[in-house]
């Protein structure tokens, strides 16, 4: 192995280990330094401005720079800068963030939120929650969890098990035990058919299978996201989610909306889940919550599950007692930058703005794919849209990774304003949610640019 510290002389890349990154790589090809955010604008170390079509990394809903949050920060950090949720001691931001997200998501009837620092928290806390409140419920053998392949829910070791994709997983195995991932219906990439509805049902029987396989008594819950994002912006068919609906409830199963990207309104709507027309049982939020101005996760959960935690027992070392908890859960920054942020989502009425925003930056990039044969799909809902290229549209062969296509189209757009961020050849654009149709066109004809100048 060789000391790359030694040699390099970046000081951005000598003293930290980056994350999902490769030392080596980083030292030839040091990050661009943000420096500066406005709006849907950044601006890096130089003074260069960039569209920030990541929206920093899809959770800088409300965009970048926001006097309201910003205000909200300082009159929490001028009264008081931390206190713990543990012990019997609580603090008023958390207090009334709990009362926003569960009049929130009244149409999903969660009425209850537990903080943590991040999305992945937020989802180990979701599998802790499952886990207890089957023993809770006297079914303690129901302790697995079941996902989909492609889906990501973080890089904690729980949540890292639900993943399903080998990239993120092979390097920590073993994981924990118990969880067990079906296939997920997308639609570009499957070896079944080419009929949504049907790649719907068919996906929709397998996760049956797999229950009636393990024995449903053994499954604790299914977790999924919306809309997948990680795993390349892939858009379910219409009537899945409904039917896995169906299937937890005919099994008991708790169904888990991961909503850490697609909760307050990237996807069109306030909630990933509501596109659907799903209620699930618990759902997982963080990146939008508060535009990440500072961290945040949240698990909700719906009077179903939090029933379960509500016993005669009312010691505080009850066995019905939540042992679960982070130091900066609920911390009050974040707390009042969130309660800040939804009073925007929902003032700006910024799910509406995604959603048509979003479907005319489709349909531009679907132009654009008629001129150009490396783009395989174009795909998405509301502003989280992925675009995948591909060496052969006939047989959707993709490109050695060596070849670096996708990154040396990114680079390109980097070098025209525009930040866009690809994994291997898919394009993941997810702008702050704030776009207009000018940004749009901007951000088409940098894209296309990139692309005729690397084709
Ligand atoms: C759907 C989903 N769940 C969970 C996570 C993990 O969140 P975090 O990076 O805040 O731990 C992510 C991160 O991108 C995500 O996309």
């Amino acid at each position: 192995m060789r000391d790359t510290s030694a040699a390099n002389n970046d000081k951005s890349t000598r003293s930290i280990l980056y994350p999902f990154a490769n030392i080596s790589h980083l030292a030839k090809n040091p990050p661009l330094v943000i420096e500066g955010g406005d709006g849907v604008y950044v601006t890096d170390a130089s003074g260069r401005r960039y569209i920030d079509g990541q929206a920093g990394l899809w959770n800088v809903n409300v965009g970048h720079g926001r006097e309201e949050i910003k205000e909200a920060i300082r009159t929490q950090l001028d009264k008081l800068s931390y206190y713990s949720l543990f012990g019997g001691t609580t603090v008023s931001p958390a207090i009334e963030l709990g009362e926003v997200l569960t009049r929130m998501t009244v149409p999903e009837g969660m009425t209850r939120a537990f903080f943590s620092s991040g999305g992945s928290e937020a989802n180990e806390a979701a599998f802790k929650l499952v886990r207890q409140y089957w023993r809770q419920r006297g079914e303690p053998t129901r302790i697995k969890i079941i996902s989909l392949k492609r889906a990501y829910h973080g890089v904690t070791l729980g949540a890292l098990s639900a993943n399903g994709a080998n990239a993120y997983r092979e390097a920590y195995e073993p994981l924990i035990p118990g969880f067990f991932q079906v296939e997920t219906p997308h639609a570009y990439r499957n070896p079944f058919t080419s009929d949504h509805d049907a790649l719907g049902t068919l996906c929709a029987e397998l996760l049956e299978r797999e229950i009636l396989y393990h024995g449903p008594q053994t499954i604790g819950a299914f977790v999924a996201e919306p809309v997948q994002g990680a795993g390349g912006v892939i858009v379910p068919p219409t009537n899945f989610w409904p039917k896995v609906r169906e299937i937890c409830d005919r099994y008991d199963i708790l169904m888990i909306s991961d909503e850490v990207v697609t909760g307050f309104g990237r996807v069109g709507n306030m909630m990933g889940c509501r596109h659907w027309g799903v209620q699930p049982d618990i759902m997982n939020f963080a990146k939008g919550i508060n535009s990440g101005y500072v961290p945040l996760g949240a698990t909700m959960m719906n009077s179903k599950v939090a029933d379960a935690f509500t016993t005669d027992d009312d010691t505080s070392f009850s066995p019905a007692a939540f042992f679960h908890g982070n130091t900066y859960a609920g911390h009050p920054l974040a707390c009042a930058a969130a309660i800040a942020n939804l009073k925007i989502i929902e003032e700006e009425d910024l799910p509406a703005n995604a959603g048509t925003v979003g479907a005319y930056f489709i349909e531009r990039l679907k132009e654009v794919q008629t001129r150009h044969h490396n783009i395989g799909d174009v795909r998405g809902l509301g502003l989280m849209i992925g675009v995948e290229l591909v060496k052969d549209p006939e047989t959707k062969t993709p490109f050695e990774l060596s070849e670096n296509f996708g990154a040396r189209i990114a680079d390109h757009c980097r070098e025209k304003g525009v930040l866009i961020r690809n994994l291997a050849d898919t394009f993941i654009i997810s702008p702050p949610l704030i776009l207009t149709k000018a940004h749009v066109d901007e951000m088409v004809d940098v894209f296309e640019d990139a692309l005729k100048a690397v084709e």
